[in-house]
């Protein structure tokens, strides 16, 4: 991509979300044009933290779209050089999970992608998705770091999914657990129908794999994964015991990468987007030893589960990103907790 393409005009969609309003506010202080697409932009309390962002009152546009309505997006994508599609349903309770998880993140993605199709503007599209496209299988050699070629089982989810079910009977706790496991095969399944959309299409589409996202929170309302960490912090054991051992990243780090691989002209690909991985007892005793007035929980039950590391070195070696530590990013995220009153 040409340098004069830069800083034009760029679409996110999902832009009051968590990591999206981190990204909005890294897409302005870069120069960009933004047009940001939310569900609702008569929520004025909702938006209101996008508005504070330096530069939005000049180059921000606030559009209505809809995952689940055809052709929502267009508008929007019309005209724009970039396209972050950052809107999927997040952890989000359920009595019906394929029509409220699977298909507004699967049909929601072919759908921004069918407007990104229409608008001859378009350079490149850039889509946020996870590292559980990556980490849920048991069949790899735990010695050899995960990277980017590895793909999460479908077959193994949905046989989990099906043996939670018939836990949650037993364990209502497992609520949480049958949550994540939608929640992850949401994200396999739309990251693969991208990749099969733009490939016969020929749309030049990168993928960003975050893993746990740490950091402070820029919209009024905490997100699913900024409450887990909270309840951490104050003491809950439930929603972390699902991950027994997790990557995590500064949502800084996420919103500048999906910039730089939008950026920069030889990327390609998938990018797998983490600085460490923990085991949860690692992680409740780094925390408990830099914040001992926290009643952070102690220990964890083990998970029998494969060890396994990240190789992240397409970000850090061929595009030389540097990562910020974990304690940097529990650092800012407890520090942001605290100034807003939560931790009290
Ligand atoms: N947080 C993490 O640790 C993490 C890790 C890896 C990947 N990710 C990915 O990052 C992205 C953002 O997640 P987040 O953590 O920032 O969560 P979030 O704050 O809940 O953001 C999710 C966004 O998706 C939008 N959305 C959901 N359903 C929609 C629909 N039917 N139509 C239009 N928009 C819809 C939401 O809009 P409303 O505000 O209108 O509900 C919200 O803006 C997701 O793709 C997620 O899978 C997050």
């Amino acid at each position: 991509m040409a340098m004069d393409q830069i800083n034009g005009k760029v679409c996110v969609t999902g832009a009051s979300g968590y990591l999206a309003s981190w990204l909005v506010k890294r897409l302005l202080l870069a120069g960009y044009h933004v047009t940001g697409t939310v569900r609702d932009p008569g929520n004025e309390r909702k938006l209101a933290h996008l508005w504070r962002l330096e530069g939005a009152k000049e180059r921000l546009q606030i559009v209505r779209a809809n995952l689940m309505d055809e052709g929502s997006f267009d508008d929007a994508i019309n005209g724009c050089q970039g396209v972050f599609h950052t809107a999927s349903p997040v952890l989000k309770p359920s009595s019906n999970p394929k029509a409220e998880i699977i298909e507004p993140a699967v049909n929601g993605t072919l759908n921004v992608l069918r407007s990104c199709q229409k608008n001859p503007s378009l350079r490149r599209v850039v889509l946020t998705s996870s590292s559980s496209t990556v980490r849920i299988r048991y069949d790899f050699d735990s010695k050899i770091p995960l990277d980017e070629s590895s793909w999460s089982s479908v077959d193994l989810c949905e046989s989990l999914q099906l043996m939670i079910f018939a836990l949650i009977y037993l364990f209502l706790r497992n609520y949480v657990l049958r949550k994540k496991i939608w929640y992850a095969l949401s994200k396999i399944l739309a990251e693969k129908a991208a990749w099969e959309f733009c490939g016969h299409n020929g749309i030049d589409l990168v993928t960003i794999l975050p893993s746990f996202v740490i950091g402070p929170s820029l919209p009024p309302d905490l997100c699913s994964t900024a409450s887990d960490v909270l309840g951490l912090l104050k003491g809950e054991k439930e929603k972390f015991q699902w991950h027994g051992r997790m990557g995590y990243v500064h949502i800084d780090d996420v919103a500048l990468c999906h910039i730089l691989v939008y950026e920069h002209q030889n990327s390609h690909g998938r990018y797998l987007c983490s600085s460490t991985v923990v085991d949860n007892n690692e992680l409740v005793s780094l925390l408990s030893t830099r914040y001992p007035l926290l009643p952070i929980p102690e220990r964890f039950e083990l998970l029998d589960r494969p060890y396994y590391e990240f190789n992240t070195s397409k970000l850090t070696s061929l595009l030389g990103f540097k990562f910020k530590s974990i304690e940097e990013m529990f650092d800012d995220c407890i520090a942001w907790f605290d100034e807003q009153g939560y931790l009290c």
